[in-house]
């Protein structure tokens, strides 16, 4: 049961723009947002998983809500499914050597860190495993000549690559500083008055996954709600936010309400006025370097977060615009990454808006393309109605 209402709400997971994956445990939520991470007891303190799960021996004392994401990050780490360590229909169950190695793997993972790096968790489940259930321990030969010639041009590959790397760092010292980035930005999109001039969205597209493609309505307003219908064959599946809280919507199944890192990232979606929004977000922020996304040079801007995860920003070195956004889901072992890629700019009412954007997660990925874009246009508050939450236990 769990698990086929697993697979229908994975394709709901799959078109949310929000950082958690598993939705369809429901687990008692009051929708309301806790920014909470393990290490931090603010009151009301959230519910524990221990509390509301039945055999929580390792992971004891991290909010409930964000049992579901450590799972995802645990199954992500090691490139398997839910299965490989869960008897059907029976989480709590304990049959499974996996499983049990999987509670000494945590174990591990927290005493490394502990002894080692003052605590930050610095190694993960991903660090040896990388998408493997058996770590490798043994280094590989080299399969391909051509590495061979990339390694010493000139038979000398340890000098050249010393020089190169000075070079980039080089760069980076004279590279602009996070505050002229953000100001670029924001001149690229238009200027601050123009982007504070919109007060709403509407767009028209279609969404693509997974080799299929079906239309999409997305409405956005200001301050902060948004709602997307994906008209699916078999009805219309719904993500939304109003400002505070967010759900998703399949056809046939209780409505699900966004916690944690869903929140947060439904907020920053949600916000037709981030460009201007960044600054005042980090508590601090950095030029890490530069990288390469597709044909064009990104700077890397790494901005801080009180509490919450921080965020990176790939920004044009030529335009300015925002070519990439990564967010980070908060799970009890590591974060999980959230990377949207914006492309297909154009000018809409005096700001520059992205007609095409790729999200992509460890478990999966979407790309949406607009074919119609209106700004300034009357959107119904009603739209952004929070429906009736479930009676009970989802089933
Ligand atoms: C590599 C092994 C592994 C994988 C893969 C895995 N889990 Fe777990 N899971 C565990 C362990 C270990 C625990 C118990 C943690 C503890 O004792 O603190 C657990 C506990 C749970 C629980 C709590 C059950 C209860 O009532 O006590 C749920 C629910 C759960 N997992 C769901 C999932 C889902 C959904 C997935 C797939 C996304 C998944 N798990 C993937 C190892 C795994
Ligand atoms: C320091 C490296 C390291 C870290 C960190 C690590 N593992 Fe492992 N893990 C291993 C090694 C090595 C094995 C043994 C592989 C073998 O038997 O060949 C293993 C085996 C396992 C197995 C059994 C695989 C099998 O099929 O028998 C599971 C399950 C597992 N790890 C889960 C986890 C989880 C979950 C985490 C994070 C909480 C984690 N590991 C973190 C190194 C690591």
């Amino acid at each position: 049961m769990i698990r086929k209402k697993l697979r229908a709400v994975s394709l709901a997971i799959l078109l949310i723009a929000s950082g958690t994956m598993i939705s369809g445990l429901k687990a008692a939520s009051n929708g309301v947002a806790h920014h909470v991470s393990p290490q931090i007891a603010n009151p009301p303190s959230p519910k524990k998983a221990e509390e509301q799960f039945k055999n929580i021996q390792v992971l004891k004392g991290i909010p409930a809500e964000q049992l579901l994401p450590t799972m995802q990050f645990v199954a992500s780490s090691l490139g398997v499914t839910c299965e490989y360590c869960h008897v059907k229909n029976a989480f709590e169950k304990d049959e499974k050597e996996t499983k049990k190695t999987a509670r000494k793997m945590m174990e591990m993972m927290f005493t490394i860190n502990q002894e080692n790096f003052n605590g930050r968790r610095d190694v993960t489940c991903y660090s040896c495993h990388r998408g493997n259930a058996k770590p490798v321990a043994i280094p590989a030969v080299m399969t391909d000549d051509s590495a061979m010639a990339a390694a010493m041009p000139h038979g000398a590959p340890a000098e050249t690559k010393a020089s190169e790397s000075k070079a980039n760092n080089a760069k980076e010292a004279a590279g602009p500083t996070p505050e002229q980035l953000l100001d670029k930005y924001v001149q690229a999109v238009g200027g601050s008055a123009a982007i504070d001039k919109v007060t709403s969205r509407v767009m028209k597209g279609t969404i693509e996954f997974g080799g299929q493609s079906v239309p999409i309505d997305i409405y956005a307003k200001d301050p902060d709600m948004r709602i997307s219908f994906t008209h699916m064959p078999g009805g219309e599946s719904i993500t939304a936010f109003n400002g505070h809280e967010g759900w998703l919507g399949t056809p046939g199944h209780p409505p699900h309400f966004m916690q944690g890192s869903e929140i947060d990232a439904a907020s920053i979606d949600a916000d037709l006025h981030l460009a201007t929004h960044l600054k005042r977000m980090f508590t601090k922020m950095a030029v890490e370097g530069t990288e390469r996304i597709g044909d064009h040079d990104a700077y890397v801007l790494l901005g801080e977060r009180d509490v919450k995860p921080p965020i990176r920003l790939y920004f044009d070195e030529k335009s300015g615009l925002l070519l990439r956004l990564v967010r980070y889901g908060e799970t009890a072992l590591g974060w999980l990454p959230t990377q949207i890629d914006y492309a297909d700019y154009r000018n809409t009412n005096g700001v520059e808006v992205p007609y095409r954007w790729t999200l992509a997660r460890p478990n999966g990925r979407f790309t949406i393309q607009l074919s119609e874009l209106q700004q300034n246009v009357p959107v119904d508050d009603a739209k952004f109605a929070k429906p009736a939450p479930p009676e009970g236990p989802a089933k």
